[in-house]
């Protein structure tokens, strides 16, 4: 697996900018860059273009470029192609003791890259969106809807990675070179920002706002591929990282007994709801909310305590809700078609079916108010 080499670092800071197709923007973006990178850090900082080969020659307009801008560097990768893989090639030939990444379309502004690197004594330090300050500029509702599905589904498979950032999926952010060194970093598709997350040695995190500008020129090169190469680097980072294998065993542990927990509330609150409200439908259905909760609130304080992201209580717990709907109303309507057919109370609530009756002994069925067996036919 690719990894950063600890050193050189003659520099302070290198910036990687992966490009493809970017002939419109890279000469307006490098100037504007480097413009603001020599007010703060003279002669300290290089600017990496990682570009694949781009049909419109963007490699071609960059070097074009690096007589009068000397900080720019430029790679051309002939043999692959991605976002995330092309930001790890530019920081594999940097010299720079702290490492950046940013689009290089003009959609991130520069004013951050003042304080990004200064962000004192964090290990990584990303631009968000979605902090207080932070926009997504005009986005249309389709992307606005996916990146918010992206968000929550990172949160469900990897919260201990993306629930430590309000942006997770940010493109614009620093980290400290000894933060990531030697790790191994096998990302795919376009979210770099959580394979340094995942498998980097990130301890302090520090987060700047920023408004994502509009795109002057060109276009996305966001695809439904970006989407599964998404779905398949959740996975990696889920099966590959994090807490290790002690880690996870613990974790399904604590939930495994949080669940168990639910099953002794779900019944004792049906056995105590029955007689107070006289319907049993309606009992159930408070059971099942009461364990819910209680569920909810051991997972939260205990389960995962640990990445509880950014969201109120109440809004995890709703959305803990929403989660276990599904389930829920699998388990209430098998309860009450159990019911139906004559499993006694215990039973119903255990999902289990009532006895058969024996043909042969004549004995009936223990349910209280069940239907009479089939006839045999
Ligand atoms: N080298 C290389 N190879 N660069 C690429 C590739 C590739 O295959 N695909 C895209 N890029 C470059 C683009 O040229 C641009 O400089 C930058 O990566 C961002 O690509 P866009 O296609 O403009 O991405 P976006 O604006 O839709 O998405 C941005 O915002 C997202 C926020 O949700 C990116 O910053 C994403 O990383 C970010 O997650
Ligand atoms: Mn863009």
């Amino acid at each position: 697996m690719p990894s950063v080499p600890a050193g050189p670092t003659d520099l302070l800071f290198s910036l990687v900018v992966p490009t493809y197709n970017e002939r419109a923007n890279i000469e307006a973006f490098l100037r504007r860059t480097c413009g603001v990178l020599s007010a703060h850090y003279p002669d300290k900082y290089e600017v990496v273009v990682v570009d694949d080969d781009s049909p419109d020659g963007t490699w071609e307009a960059v070097a074009a470029l690096q007589g009068e801008l000397p900080a720019v560097q430029l790679v051309r990768r002939q043999q692959e192609r991605g976002l995330a893989t092309a930001v790890i090639c530019g920081w594999q030939q940097a010299r720079g003791a702290i490492l950046g990444a940013i689009d290089g379309d003009g959609q991130h502004p520069r004013k951050p890259l003042g304080a990004l690197p200064n962000a004192r004594g964090a290990d990584l330090a990303v631009g968000s969106r979605y902090m207080g300050g932070g926009s997504t500029g005009d986005w249309s509702a389709l992307r606005l809807f996916l990146s918010a599905g992206a968000m929550r589904l990172a949160l469900l498979w990897i919260p201990e990675i993306s629930g430590r950032l309000s942006d997770p999926m940010s493109g614009l952010f620093v980290v400290r070179r000894a933060a990531i060194a030697d790790c191994p970093l096998s990302p795919v598709g376009y979210k770099i920002l959580l394979e340094v997350m995942g498998r980097g040695r990130i301890e302090r995190v520090a987060e700047v706002a920023f408004a994502f500008d509009r795109r002057q020129r060109g276009h996305s090169k966001v695809t439904w591929r970006e989407y599964v190469a998404f779905l398949q680097h959740l996975l990696r980072l889920r099966f590959a990282t994090g807490e290790g294998a002690v880690g996870r065993l613990g974790r399904f542990l604590r939930f495994a007994v949080v669940g168990t927990s639910g099953v002794a509330v779900d019944f004792a609150v049906l056995l105590l709801l029955r007689p107070v409200v006289g319907d049993e439908i309606w009992a159930k259905v408070g059971a099942i909310e009461v364990a819910i909760a209680n569920n909810f609130y051991w997972n939260d304080r205990w389960t995962f305590a640990d990445a509880q992201g950014h969201s109120s209580p109440l809004m995890r717990f709703l959305r803990f809700n929403l989660a276990c709907t599904l389930g829920a109303l699998i388990n209430l309507t098998l309860f009450l078609a159990l019911r139906r057919i004559g499993a006694n109370l215990v039973l119903a609530n255990l999902g289990r079916s009532p006895p058969r009756p024996s043909g042969t002994t004549g004995s009936t069925s223990n349910s209280i108010g069940g239907p009479d067996p089939p006839p045999e036919t």
